[in-house]
């Protein structure tokens, strides 16, 4: 039975990209489309069993075509179609394991936005070593601005001690079968609030392991982080 996956999360439009003609998850980063960055971090790391990237149906030819182009020498990648919210997309990774290869009590799945390519060998070897131990676990970085809650958006409501505040990176790793039957267990309502993954367990009182992120391990939302990716890109900062 085979035991640890790597979940790429490609299933998005990138509305927040503007209008260009391809989710940002295709977009040129030095010479080659983001995913394939975040696809070769993968590939290399031997643990992974197999690598199942999830993307918008009608880009599933698309995204093979570029990883035979891109990745020739890389034979455990399959992709196939996400869902329409992202934890519908992960749990159509979650069914696509079951059918291929079944699920053990030991599956584990890494689980990774298409859009972070910066993501290191530490910070997957430490997901897959957690999700193991521990069942649950999330890369974070310390929180550097004070974070201010306000639930109107024109007062605040809370300011939080700063030392005890993060900000959520991916992965975000699982013992498979744990977060399967948490999600299930929710209330279509529960499904459209909790939108994070680890907040699904973290409400059912499941512990979650924290694991340190990188500062570079930005997530490409706006253009702007596109131009901040070229230069990390550029400077080598990322390893
Ligand atoms: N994602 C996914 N399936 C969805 C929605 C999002 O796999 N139904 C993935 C995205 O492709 C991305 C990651 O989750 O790699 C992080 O999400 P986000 O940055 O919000 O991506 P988008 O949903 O594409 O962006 P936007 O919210 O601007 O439309």
């Amino acid at each position: 039975m085979k035991e640890v996956y790597g979940l790429i999360l490609a299933g998005g439009v990138g509305a927040r990209m503007g209008n260009v003609e391809k989710p940002k998850q295709y977009m040129e980063l030095g010479g080659r489309p983001v995913i394939i960055y975040t696809i070769e971090k993968f590939a290399v790391c031997p643990d992974f069993e197999r690598i199942v990237v999830l993307c918008p149906a009608t880009w599933v030819h698309y995204t093979e075509d570029l990883i035979r182009r891109y990745l020739p020498q890389v034979k455990n990648v399959f992709v196939t179609a996400g869902g329409e919210t992202r934890n519908e997309t992960l749990m159509n990774g979650i069914r696509f394991i079951e059918t291929n290869d079944g699920l053990s009590e030991d599956t584990v799945i890494v689980t990774h936005d298409a859009v972070r390519p910066f993501v290191t060998h530490r910070i997957l070897q430490e997901n897959i070593q957690y999700a193991r131990e521990k069942g649950a676990c999330n890369t974070v970085i310390p929180a550097t601005d004070t974070i201010v809650e306000s639930t109107d958006g024109e007062w605040v409501t809370r300011i939080p001690d700063r030392r005890h505040m993060f900000q959520g990176q991916t992965p975000q790793s699982f013992n498979a079968k744990l977060l399967r039957d948490a999600y299930e267990s929710l209330s279509p309502e529960e499904k459209d609030v909790l939108t994070d993954a680890c907040k699904i367990l973290v409400m059912k009182g499941i512990p979650v392991k924290l694991i340190r992120g990188e500062v570079y391990n930005i997530k490409i939302t706006y253009p702007y982080d596109l131009r901040v990716a070229e230069s990390i890109l550029g400077g080598n900062l990322s390893c």
